[in-house]
């Protein structure tokens, strides 16, 4: 334990302001400061107010996060940061703060992949990724399928969604039945008291010439919106808890069949799922039905560790340490399409700290 890195990381590539701080692939504190609130009125995030609310979060954040975790700044080994994906507003706050830390530190900087992340994260729950892993990321922002062999260097796309993010069909249903924001939660809810066999919403992308592994749920959420303004049209009352567990069953059963699907297809018998969709109760027990029949070790963290959070920048930064991974370079900037195939961004591959002048960093 003595030699493993303490790690501090950073998450602002959407509303949440996240600081965690890992030992390891031991979770010491995960602070957190949402803007979800004030976004919630628009039915989705704004990026101007969620940069603007980074901004005011940043440094209470850190300080609540090495309070919690009973550490010093100092006794750091590195300072890791969500380069992208993300919004870039919201990314270069935090870019920004971290560059600030560890320069004023003199720690090396870790500039990572917000995907790789949601990955790395199950090693604080279930201790070291099983090499390869499967991994479902289903959010707001992403739903895709990845196939990582070494999570600091090696992530392969097998899949992603060609339209709609998961829980972007779970906020928009929501909104159609006047449920409020975020949607998932609270579908997820009504979902529990209703028939998911209720009504027959459709399958996205299973037809047997459609790509495998790809996603779309465009179609289900116009299907779902026309069958309710049917509904609403001929005066008859939506059966809001039927709706919710029937979308919430087209959505996850496609989810889970395609997952499984590639896992079989190329051998792995690991699936983990992250992303906030992942703290679904219905995706959960399908998945680990559907695992358990095909002979696969299902991997999903606790609902906190599966939304956005600084722990799960600290745990892939900690990995990168413990790995020898080169730092970032003090010029690293937020990337808003980062590809998922870059982990993280490295800089030059020796110790930059000793070799940057402060003309580097304010040109
Ligand atoms: O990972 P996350 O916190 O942020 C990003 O989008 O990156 O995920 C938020 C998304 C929202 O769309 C929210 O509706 C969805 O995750 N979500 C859920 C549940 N909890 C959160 N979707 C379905 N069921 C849930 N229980
Ligand atoms: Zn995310």
């Amino acid at each position: 334990m003595a030699d493993q890195p303490l790690v501090l990381g950073i998450e602002t590539s959407c509303d949440e302001t996240g600081v965690g701080i890992v030992h390891g692939t031991t979770l010491l504190a995960d602070a957190i400061a949402s803007s979800v609130d004030e976004h919630a009125r628009f039915g989705g995030v704004v990026p101007e107010v969620a940069s603007r609310a980074h901004l005011e979060a940043m440094v209470p954040t850190v300080e609540r996060a090495l309070k919690e975790a009973g550490v010093s700044a100092k006794d750091l080994d590195g300072i890791a940061v969500t380069a992208g994906p993300g919004l870039a507003g919201a990314l270069l706050v935090g870019v920004s703060a971290a560059k600030a830390y560890a320069y004023a530190l003199g720690k090396p900087l870790y500039g990572v992949n917000h995907l790789a992340s949601h990955i790395c994260v199950d090693q604080l729950e279930h201790g070291p990724l099983p090499e390869p892993t499967m991994a479902l990321l289903v959010s707001g922002g992403h739903s895709s399928l990845l196939l990582s062999s070494d999570i600091t260097s090696d992530v392969r796309p097998m899949g992603s969604t060609i339209d709609d993010a998961a829980g972007e069909a779970f906020d928009k249903i929501a909104r159609v039945l006047n449920l409020g924001f975020p949607g998932g939660p609270v579908i997820d809810r009504y979902a529990r008291e209703g028939d998911p066999a209720a009504i027959a919403f459709p399958r996205g992308l299973t037809g047997p010439r459609d790509p495998a592994y790809d996603f779309s749920f465009s179609g289900l959420k116009t299907a779902v919106a026309r069958w309710i303004e049917a509904k609403r049209a001929a005066g008859e009352e939506v059966p809001v808890r039927d709706v919710a567990a029937s979308f919430q069953e087209a959505v996850v059963d496609v989810l889970t069949r395609k997952a499984v699907r590639a896992c079989k297809d190329e051998g792995v018998d690991h699936l983990m799922i992250g992303g906030g969709v992942a703290a679904n109760s219905r995706l959960r027990a399908l998945a680990q039905e559907r695992c358990e029949a095909a002979g696969i070790r299902l991997r999903v963290p606790r609902p906190k560790l599966c939304t956005d959070n600084g722990a799960m920048v600290a745990a892939l930064g900690a990995e990168m340490v413990a790995r020898g991974r080169p730092a970032s370079a003090w010029d690293l900037s937020a990337d808003s399409s980062l590809p998922v195939t870059e982990p993280h961004v490295p800089g030059p591959d020796h110790d930059h700290v000793h070799e940057v002048s402060k003309e580097n960093l304010y040109p």
